[in-house]
């Protein structure tokens, strides 16, 4: 629970933030002629202002990330656009911002199509949208101005202006190479208003925005046998042929089409292998050579970058076709898998609840979402074949926790041995789903991780599209997460709530396990704090506490003399070494307090008819559990109530 004293420090904290936005933003519009944009404009950062498409994204995404802390590295500072709304996904990310500063470089990569290719509702669309946001954002600010001659519906760069014959020239001054070339508009424009006197065309600053259509340009296919090619590079527009008289006049033709609309910024292209082949050869030509041909005019340069997207049965289809492999080679694929740590799936569990009014006044105990989360992992982890690892503690290795016998450097290796690993299993959209029928069908206000499970197993049964074989597979996932998962969390929460000093309990164990194990590892004896006298180690207390978490007798060695390398290096930071520093540790202390305490936790919760006495106890409980650890009233009686049978069944 927030006071009212933090959230009016968070929402002042927030008002300073949105008034800083829109100083940033009060950007400065700027009309002149082309000699004045010469003049005025240009001389103090001519670079700037020659920047093609990708080299205008990798400098936004820099932008974005220029407030990341300095000793980041470059590629993790340009990823600062995605950090807030994308998880789990860093590596796709990192390639893709790879591809911007490639791209950006000149590297040949710019010229072949970029293509995110993923599993449903797995990120590509919300990268797109990013980008895009990040554009128009970046076009109001000083660093991302961007001007063009003013009326041209490619909003093309005015240097395009200065004759071939004066562009070698105009290098040497400058020291900037002009590429692009006018568009038959702009030609007829200069022409026909300013006599070929390009100087005193008109030039204006350009902010990008797609609900305009100012630079970013979206293109869904629907229906292939209607769509039309115009949708994409326009036609001629016979009411202004019928005012004009000249169906060639650059005048009559409809500029509408996606991909002027995406000039000098982003064309996104949805689905784009359901498009006719026809659009896409289009396509992949105006990335390569940034041309389109279309019918009357000679080629149109274009400077625009395309963002593209599919799914993967789109994409399997695609690759059957023969005649599809010489597209292949044009583009360039980076894969969007899910998430594969289940701290990254439930945060963006958090993320799609908190924003979603079914969820506003339901209560979710502490576990439900991470618990999803790791029945999401389960379905898209693939079985490892090694001895002693089963997907239960594979997926705990890609989460980051510490598992026996497997040292921190795994989880990079099993990722490497199955690269395809997160493009199937279930996606975000279908757990959320689950979870929200469950809260409008019950019509309820709070949700438990039982009845969480529930709801996925109804999804999954009552799902038309999966085979029964699959079915099976995926409740098989419920049972595990339950049993390996959510089992060891409730009993956790519950026996620290039974007793209120368990922390400090754990602490101390802790520090007598250290002593005890020192003591063994030096052939010391230990002294009795009390009584002064001498023994050996007890060998018999240590263990008992490695036996909770499976530390073997021929492993305990090297256990031992790692949970003291851990303690050491604490202890040079001049820090304590803490349960939560070490998570196998904790475990197995918690194990070992838990045990030694069930008999009367077994006796509070289980009795029938609980005397007074009794009563009073499992109510202390029930509230602690409410007031520190997340739960609600009745997700705190279903957790007692559950580990009660867990124990009766130990
Ligand atoms: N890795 C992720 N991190 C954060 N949110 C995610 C992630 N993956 C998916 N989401 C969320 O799930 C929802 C669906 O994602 P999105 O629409 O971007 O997927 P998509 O790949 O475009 O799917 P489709 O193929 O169905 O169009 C969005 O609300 C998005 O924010
Ligand atoms: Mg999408």
């Amino acid at each position: 629970m927030r006071s009212d004293a933090d959230s009016r420090g968070t929402s002042a904290t927030f008002i300073d933030t949105l008034s800083s936005f829109s100083r940033l933003h009060r950007a400065q519009r700027w009309e002149g002629t082309f000699g004045e944009f010469l003049g005025n404009i240009l001389p103090p950062n001519p670079s700037a202002l020659a920047r093609s498409s990708h080299e205008y994204i990798w400098d936004m995404l820099r932008w974005h990330g220029r407030a990341a802390a300095g000793e980041a590295a470059e590629n993790v500072r340009a990823r600062e656009l995605f950090k807030l709304e994308l998880f789990g996904i860093d590596e796709p990310l990192s390639r893709l911002v790879d591809y911007f500063k490639a791209a950006a470089a000149g590297s040949d990569v710019g010229r072949r199509l970029l293509l995110m290719l993923g599993p449903p509702s797995g990120g590509k669309s919300t990268v797109a949208i990013l980008l895009k946001r990040g554009l128009e954002e970046y076009s109001r600010t000083d660093e991302g101005a961007l001007y063009a001659i003013r009326g041209s519906p490619l909003r093309e760069n005015p240097l395009n202006l200065i004759p071939t014959s004066l562009r070698a020239e105009f290098r040497e001054r400058y020291g900037i190479a002009v590429q692009g070339e006018l568009s038959p508009w702009a030609r007829d424009f200069v022409e026909r208003e300013y006599e070929g006197d390009f100087v005193r065309v008109p030039v204006e600053r350009v902010f990008l925005n797609e609900a305009s259509r100012v630079g970013i340009g979206t293109y869904a296919p629907h229906d292939p046998t209607t769509a039309d090619i115009a949708d994409l590079v326009g036609s001629v527009d016979l009411a202004k042929v019928a005012q004009i008289g000249d169906e060639g006049d650059p005048r009559a033709w409809s500029w509408s089409g996606a991909v002027y609309a995406a000039s000098r910024g982003v064309l996104e292209m949805i689905e784009i292998l359901k498009v006719k082949r026809e659009f896409l050869y289009l396509l992949l030509t105006l990335t390569q050579e940034k041309n389109v041909k279309v019918s009357r005019f000679p080629l149109i340069h274009l400077d625009e970058t395309i963002l593209a997207h599919t799914n993967l049965a789109e994409f399997h289809k695609f690759l059957q076709e023969k005649e599809n492999e010489a597209l292949l080679d044009r583009m360039v694929i980076i894969k969007i898998p899910y998430a594969l740590s289940y701290r990254d799936e439930s945060r963006i569990y958090l993320k799609l609840v908190s924003g979603a009014p079914a969820f506003r006044n339901v209560h979710l105990d502490p576990h439900v979402l991470n618990l999803a989360s790791v029945f999401a992992i389960l379905t898209r982890l693939v079985k490892p074949e090694r001895e002693g690892l089963d997907i239960a503690k594979k997926l705990r290795i890609y989460a980051g926790e510490a598992v026996e016998g497997m040292p921190e450097t795994e989880a990079q290796r099993l990722r490497a041995e199955v690269p395809d690993e997160g493009l199937t299993g279930v996606s975000p959209r279908f757990v959320i789903n689950a979870i929200s029928n469950a809260i409008t069908r019950g019509n309820t206000h709070s949700l438990t991780s039982m009845e969480l499970l529930l709801a996925l197993k109804d999804s999954i049964e009552s799902d038309a599209r999966m085979d029964a074989k699959q079915k099976k597979a995926w409740i098989d996932h419920l049972v595990t997460a339950r049993k390996e998962f959510y089992n060891r969390w409730v009993k956790e929460d519950v026996h620290r709530a039974m007793f209120a000093s368990f922390e400090a309990e754990a602490q101390q164990l802790l520090e007598k396990y250290l002593d005890e194990v020192e003591a063994s590892l030096d052939h010391r004896q230990v002294t009795d704090p009390i009584t002064g006298e001498t023994r050996a180690a007890d060998e018999r207390f240590l263990r008992s506490v490695e036996e909770k978490i499976k530390v073997s007798d021929s492993g305990k060695l090297s256990f031992r003399q790692e949970v003291v390398r851990k303690a050491m290096v604490a202890f040079k930071a001049g820090e304590k070494f803490k349960l939560v520093s070490h998570a196998r540790m904790r475990e197995a202390i918690e194990q070992y307090l838990f045990e030694e305490r069930r008999d009367v936790l077994r006796l509070v919760t289980s009795t029938a008819r609980p005397d007074e006495d009794a009563r009073q106890k499992i109510s202390v409980v029930q509230q602690r559990l409410v007031t520190e650890y997340g739960y609600d009233e009745h997700s705190a009686k279903e957790a007692l109530s559950y580990v009660t049978t867990l124990l009766a069944q130990e």
